[in-house]
Formats: C-alpha cells, structure tokens, sequence
C-alpha cells in the first residue's frame, strides 16, 4: 500500500518524532510503500493566502500530487490547544482544496479523496483522567480531525489513537506508547509480501 505520513512537529528530539520513526520502520517492515512529509522540515507555508483563492501555487500541487499517490494517510502530531499544531491545520486548509478534496452539490458536500483508510496519531500533555473529568473534551480533540476533515473529505476509515500523558511520562512509559503505537500501525496496515 501507498503510505502518506503528514508529521508536525518541530523538535527532531521529541516523542512525536520517536513515534514517526516508529511507524515509518513497521510499515517498511510491512513492505508498505512511503512518503514522508515533514511539515516543518519542508518549511511548509501554513497561512491560506489571497493567491491561493485564485490559483494553485506549486507548493500546493506538489502536496495534492503526494495525496493522489497516496493509497491511505497517517498524521502524527501534538495536540496544541485541543487541535493541530496551526502548521498543520494550514496543510489541510490550503492543500485540501474544493475540486480537490471536497465539491459542493445540490445534496450537500461530497469527499473527493479515495484513501481507503487514515490513521491520526495525537499526543496529549495532560492525563486521560483530567480529559475524562471534563465531557466531551475528547470529542472535541479529535472529531475536528476525523468527522470534521477527513470524512468530510471522503475517506473511508479513520482510526484515531490518543497518546496521554506524555508531560508526565518517564522513560519505561513511552517504550510502551512506542510498542503500542507499532501494534497499532501493524494492524491498520497489515504486512505485504
Ligand atoms: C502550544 C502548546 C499547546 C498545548 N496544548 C495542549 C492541550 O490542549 N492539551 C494537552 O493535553 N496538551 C497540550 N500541550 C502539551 C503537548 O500536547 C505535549 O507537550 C505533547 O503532546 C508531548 O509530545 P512531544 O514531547 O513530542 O512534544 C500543548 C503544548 C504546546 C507547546
């Protein structure tokens, strides 16, 4: 399978990365075909401009070329105030174009994009109980994501996994948030021969 990574996160020393790292070797393991895209890496221009109403910059082109390649997509990143770091709400405002990802009818908003499937890997700071104590903050967190964008746009499955805690966890914990983010990506994406 054709395998997009959407990574946001600044830090090359940080969790996020170890978990990049982490899905990209099983789904090499998995004889799965990838690209990586870095958002911060590439630089990527995350404010939606007033050219980008009129034409299609070769930034963007270039990003739509990676999604059509794409069989299914992983995003891996924080969660920054109950969203996506702004680098990457701008990748979906700006590549996620209508004509492109979504067009408009007289029934309503049809997906354009074909993925099969999506798997969003989110990290959060605070603990899972903190987010249980507060209702719907959980939704609020990942259906912007799920609901909001992705099947909005058409994709078939997405799959979320939340990562707490991360603030407060040690060494000994993230290993096991890194084994169970490989069994995780193992399962969405099972190996090829
Ligand atoms: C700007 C900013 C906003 C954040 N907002 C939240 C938040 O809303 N909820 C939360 O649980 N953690 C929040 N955090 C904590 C991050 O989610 C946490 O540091 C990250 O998931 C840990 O992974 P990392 O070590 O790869 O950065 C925030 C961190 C930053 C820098």
């Amino acid at each position: 399978m054709n395998v997009l990574l959407i990574f946001a996160h600044p830090n090359i020393d940080s969790f996020n990365r170890a978990i990049l790292d982490t899905v990209e070797t099983t789904l090499k393991a998995g004889h799965h075909e990838i690209i990586t895209r870095d958002l911060y890496g590439i630089d990527f221009q995350a404010a939606l401009s007033r050219e980008d109403f009129t034409k299609l910059s070769p930034d963007i082109a270039r990003e739509q070329e990676h999604i059509k390649w794409a069989d299914a997509l992983v995003f891996i990143y924080p969660v920054w105030w109950w969203d996506r770091p702004a680098i990457l709400k701008g990748y979906i405002d700006r590549v996620f174009t209508y004509g492109f990802a979504f067009q408009m009818g007289p029934e309503g908003a049809t997906g354009l994009l074909h993925h099969q499937k999506a798997l969003v890997i989110q990290t959060l700071g605070t603990a899972e109980q903190t987010y249980d104590e507060n209702p719907g903050a959980i939704e609020a967190v990942h259906r912007s994501m799920s609901e909001g964008t992705l099947e909005y746009c058409g994709v078939k499955n997405v799959e979320q996994l939340l990562l707490f805690g991360i603030g407060a966890s040690t060494p000994d914990d993230r290993g096991l948030l890194l084994t169970q983010v490989a069994t995780v990506t193992a399962k969405a994406f099972p190996g090829i021969l």
